[in-house]
């Protein structure tokens, strides 16, 4: 949540803390400000888009080779002009941007406001560059050293970066618990929060660590302590990351280029790790500890949103396969409630971002009781890819729509190929069903390309139902999650209430809901529970409710009953989600556009939540 970007180098600022901006839009986008250091310090934010940023700043004077800018997702304060980023100290010598939460602000401000600091906005931010100031003001410090006491005397989570007027050649920046990467250019340095901003100048970057700061200077280069302020040595890595991967090309939005990247994104997933030919499966993640995980007591995976939804469908594959018992968790309540893990137990934290606050604090807290942990994120270097004991990447490229879609069937994919590798090293499954789930996850990138090819169909039902107000999902089995995954794709696009449901559950309570006006999206592509799918469409369709039905093509039997199908290709069972979740995001992005809402940024959110 939030977005920071800052560059120090030989080049204009302005350009490319716009260009990172936008970049980082996708992680707020309720206002958005820059601060450029020339002879003075220039603030510059507005209530909005970065777009609404740059008309507002029109002809002003934005020259200076430093800079730092911010796109918000409000925590303290409401969206507009003041408590956007940047906020400057009292005296306005020194500038912030920030990604996170101060916990202890109001204590903090009470003190300050007792040492007479007055504020303009509402925010915790100005709180921390108040204090800062107050530091180093007292100590005459150097701006480094004040923003290392300052920390000491914060708790809560941040990403920050600092000018200071007075000391003109360096930017400082930290991080707790919100990421932070520190480009290295030829002559220039850049900080984000993640490294698309950067990718385009330079693929070195050092990850920052918790409780480090950094200061780039171009006299002195990249110096990194620690908030006990012991020197560290920064690790430097090479990014593979292109630029084609972080632009539209061509299509509206993000999320619709995601949606048709999923046959390459779930085929990058298995390279490498599948040989149909020679028929086996190996995740180079999972070698070291793959005894450990085939003989762990059960495994419990903790994720949020879309991620939880992977985490549902893995919980079918493993118990099935492999034979484990398996938990699955909200990290947010996992976390709170006294969880009883021992060191027999296997923690899966399932994240595109591997940000999210609340799972990275499941897992930190997993480790503490003593079980091994596993991350599968999508995104290279974050923060819970590196809190693991081990894990794998789902290797989907840059997520940038709100709405996950490569991010979901690079999951699945993913603990596909963990069931079937911990299914092969038990011997739950035998050798022949071994190959035969081998063969049919290769085939299953070439499944995915004909299942979008259901988008005009899916297009034509979408005008028919744009305007409802409320939706059902039902599926059951493996398909079960797919509802639900479906339903959250609805509501968080589209603003359209809809709920998840097991196909059976209805008649215990939702079923009161259906009438003419209630579009019911049922997911019937399961073979084994295919005749009682049929019976609860019959009950749907018992009370005037309009049936949507998934279906594997050549479905004859719901062709007849319900009101529209979209059909699919059939698969093997355990891999029928990843087919039957592209109609899902196919109608949830064609009826947001029809509704005029904007896809990519849906209102409220933020694609990396790494605020409680
Ligand atoms: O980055 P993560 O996978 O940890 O994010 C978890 C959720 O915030 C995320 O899946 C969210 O629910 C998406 N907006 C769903 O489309």
């Amino acid at each position: 949540m939030c977005g920071i970007v800052g560059y120090i180098g030989s080049k204009e600022a302005y350009p490319i803390l716009i260009k990172g901006l936008k970049r980082l839009e996708y992680r707020g986008y309720d206002s958005a400000g820059v601060a450029i250091l020339n002879d003075s310090l220039n603030v510059y934010k507005k209530k909005g888009k970065v777009n609404d940023l740059i008309k507002s700043i029109g002809e002003s004077n934005t020259q200076g080779k430093t800079g730092i800018g911010h796109t918000r997702w409000a925590t303290h304060g409401i969206p507009d002009d003041n408590n956007a980023h940047p906020h400057m100290s009292g005296s306005e010598r020194l500038v912030i941007i920030h990604n996170g939460i101060i916990e202890n602000y109001s204590t903090i401000k009470i003190w300050l406001e007792s040492q007479g600091h007055t504020f303009k906005s509402e925010t915790d931010t100005e709180v921390l560059i108040h204090l800062i100031e107050e530091i180093q003001e007292e100590g005459g410090l150097l701006i480094e050293e004040a923003v290392r006491l300052a920390l000491t005397k914060v708790v809560g989570a941040y990403a920050i970066a600092v000018i200071d007027r007075l000391d003109p050649n360096k930017i400082v920046a930290a991080r707790k618990s919100s990421p932070l990467v520190v480009g290295i250019g030829e002559g220039e340095f850049f900080i984000a929060s993640d490294a698309t901003p950067i990718v385009e100048y330079t693929n070195q970057v050092v990850y920052l660590d918790d409780n480090e700061i950094a200061v780039v200077s171009i006299e002195e280069g990249l110096k990194v302590m620690n908030i006990k302020k012991e020197i560290q040595i920064p690790l430097i890595h090479e990014i593979d990351l292109k630029i084609e991967a972080i632009e539209k090309e061509g299509y509206d939005y993000f999320m619709h280029k995601e949606i048709y990247e999923q046959p390459t994104t779930i085929a990058d997933c298995m390279r490498g790790r599948l040989n149909v030919q020679e028929g086996w499966v190996r995740l180079g993640g999972l070698s070291q500890y793959k005894n450990r995980i085939s003989k762990a007591n059960r495994i419990i995976i903790v994720a949020c949103g879309t991620s939880w939804h992977s985490g549902l469908i893995a919980e079918y594959l493993i118990e099935d396969l492999a034979r484990i018992p398996v938990e699955v968790e909200y990290a947010s309540e996992f976390r709170y409630r006294n969880p009883i893990i021992s060191e027999n137990d296997v923690v899966i934290a399932i994240s595109q971002s591997g940000e999210t606050a609340d799972t990275l604090a499941a897992l930190e807290l997993a480790k503490r009781m003593g079980a091994l942990t596993f991350g599968i994120c999508n995104v290279v270097g974050s923060s819970i890819a590196r809190v693991t004991d081990a894990g794998s990447y789902i290797h989907a490229g840059p997520e940038i729509g709100v709405a996950s879609t490569k991010a979901f069937t690079g999951q699945v994919t993913l603990l596909s190929l963990l069931a079937l590798s911990l299914a092969n090293e038990k011997g739950t499954i035998s050798r022949s069903q071994y190959q035969e789930y081998i063969t049919e996850l290769g085939q299953i990138p070439a499944k995915v390309k004909a299942a979008l090819s259901c988008n005009e169909r899916v297009k034509e039902i979408s005008t028919k139902i744009q305007n409802t107000t409320n939706a059902l999902y039902l599926g059951r089995g493996y398909n079960f999650p797919v509802a639900l995954e479906g339903a959250l794709k609805l509501k968080e696009i589209s603003y359209i209430h809809a709920e998840g449901y097991p196909a059976a559950e209805m008649k215990h309570g939702p079923i009161a809901l259906i009438d003419e006006n209630m579009p019911v999206f049922v997911i019937a592509t399961n073979v084994s529970a295919h005749e009682k799918i049929v019976s609860n469409i019959q009950e749907v369709k018992a009370r005037k409710g309009v049936v949507i039905a998934v279906v594997n093509e050549g479905d004859k039997i719901l062709e007849k009953i319900a009101d529209y199908i979209i059909e699919i290709p059939s698969t093997l069972e355990p891999f029928t989600p990843l087919l039957s979740v592209i109609p899902m995001q196919l109608l949830s992005y064609h009826i947001a556009v029809m509704r005029g809402c904007n896809v990519d940024q849906p209102r409220n959110l933020a694609k990396s939540v790494t605020v409680e």
